[in-house]
């Protein structure tokens, strides 16, 4: 058992920055398929940020493979720490106060290299660990990047990721009521197949931002038109995406495969998918804000991440979705910067830090978490 009473006279120190509230957090993030290690203060200093993709491993696959994950996130997870510490400049053994991980949700494998590297480092330097929630950490990334002004509680909070599409609305640092989820797939992961099925190249990209950029090209001359997509869930404050990747298959196989369409054709239907992916999000956030004015609620804040909220159109359409929505006083829209949006351990640091300064530390044999409800964070 982990015990903070029988700390060393060293650990004096550190509990002495906890009262003085200036804590230094190293942070390690491999619940998917990016190796991450960041360095964060309770002062909103990032002072290094160390990401290690694995997509061109998995791009063979159609998918993450969950063994060749681990076995990059063994790989890369002590080059990732040695890289932050050594951007940082810091010393591990004098100036990192606490070790913070993810906890889950995630692929089980991938999560244990993360949560097995920081607490043999904790407990080699006799540190206190906490385990944090991924998806919160997602929702309180914009509570560091948009400081001064970051959102006030309570906000509306669209998590769309590759293992999500959740919209929440957050009333504290824990607790979140889940508005709207997804029954089937994940807007991050039909992003993902629509691109396979258009065989876009990827490399270190990535699936959705390839196909992101692929629609983003100048095209002088007409494009064909494609029957528009299904609007699945309609009036209802629920997402699913399973149809739309349905369709795009369809479509493809009906015109004798992806070989037969012409580069006019295949950016035309990226383009219709992409446009139908982002107001089905649209559709749900109104939806979502109606509720809160009939609840009473009064959000002034609406705060988009993971790494789907990393695509610009996506930040322009939900832009212009709230001027519309509130012409006279529009909610302000706050999106973490895109490289902080996707998988990173910066969010992880943050993520802890309330719980380090209120000292509410996990034990050491703190289980993890590989399915893990948002809404179960609330205390009660
Ligand atoms: O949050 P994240 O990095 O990892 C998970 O927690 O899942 O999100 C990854 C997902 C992937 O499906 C990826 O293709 C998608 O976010 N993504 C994008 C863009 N950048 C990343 N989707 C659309 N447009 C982008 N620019
Ligand atoms: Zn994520």
């Amino acid at each position: 058992m982990f015990f903070f009473s029988r700390y060393p006279t060293t650990r004096i120190l550190h509990l002495h920055c906890v009262a003085r509230r200036h804590f230094t957090v190293l942070a390690v993030e491999s619940s998917a398929d990016d190796t991450c290690a960041a360095i964060v203060t309770s002062s909103r200093q990032i002072l290094s940020n160390v990401v290690i993709k694995q997509h061109d491993l998995h791009e063979g696959f159609g998918g993450i493979h969950p063994m060749i994950a681990i076995e990059a996130h063994q790989r890369n997870m002590p080059i990732a720490v040695k890289r932050a510490l050594g951007e940082a400049k810091l010393d591990v053994s004098k100036d990192i106060d606490g070790i913070a991980f993810t906890r889950g949700p995630g692929i089980g494998g991938c999560l244990s290299v993360g949560s097995n590297a920081a607490k043999t480092l904790a407990a080699a330097l006799n540190l206190p660990i906490v385990g944090v929630h991924h998806m919160q950490a997602h929702a309180l990334t914009p509570l560091l990047t948009s400081w001064p002004n970051p959102p006030k509680f309570p906000f509306l909070t669209l998590l769309i990721s590759g293992g999500h599409t959740l919209l929440l609305l957050a009333t504290s640092l824990t607790s979140f009521r889940i508005l709207a989820t997804t029954p089937d797939e994940s807007i991050g992961r039909t992003f993902d197949k629509v691109s396979r099925m258009l065989e876009l190249k990827w490399s270190n990209l990535g699936p959705g931002a390839a196909l992101e950029q692929f629609c983003a090209q100048t095209w002088e001359s007409d494009l064909p038109k494609i029957p528009a997509l299904p609007w699945p869930m309609r009036g209802k404050l629920g997402f699913s995406y399973a149809s739309f990747h349905s369709y795009v298959e369809r479509y493809i196989s009906s015109r004798g495969g992806i070989q037969e369409l012409d580069m006019a054709t295949k950016l035309a239907l990226a383009r219709t998918f992409q446009t139908a992916a982002v107001a089905h999000l649209e559709e749900k956030l109104v939806l979502a804000y109606e509720w809160c004015v009939t609840q009473n609620i009064e959000v002034c804040d609406v705060v988009v991440s993971g790494g789907v909220a990393s695509n610009q159109f996506l930040r322009g359409r939900l832009q212009e979705c709230l001027i519309k929505l509130n012409p006279v006083n529009p909610i302000s829209l706050c999106f973490p910067p895109p490289h902080l949006c996707t998988d990173n351990a910066v969010m992880i640091a943050w993520a802890s830090m309330h719980r380090f300064l209120a000292r509410d530390y996990d034990d050491y044999t703190v289980n993890l978490r590989s399915k893990w409800n948002i809404d179960e964070l609330s205390p009660n």
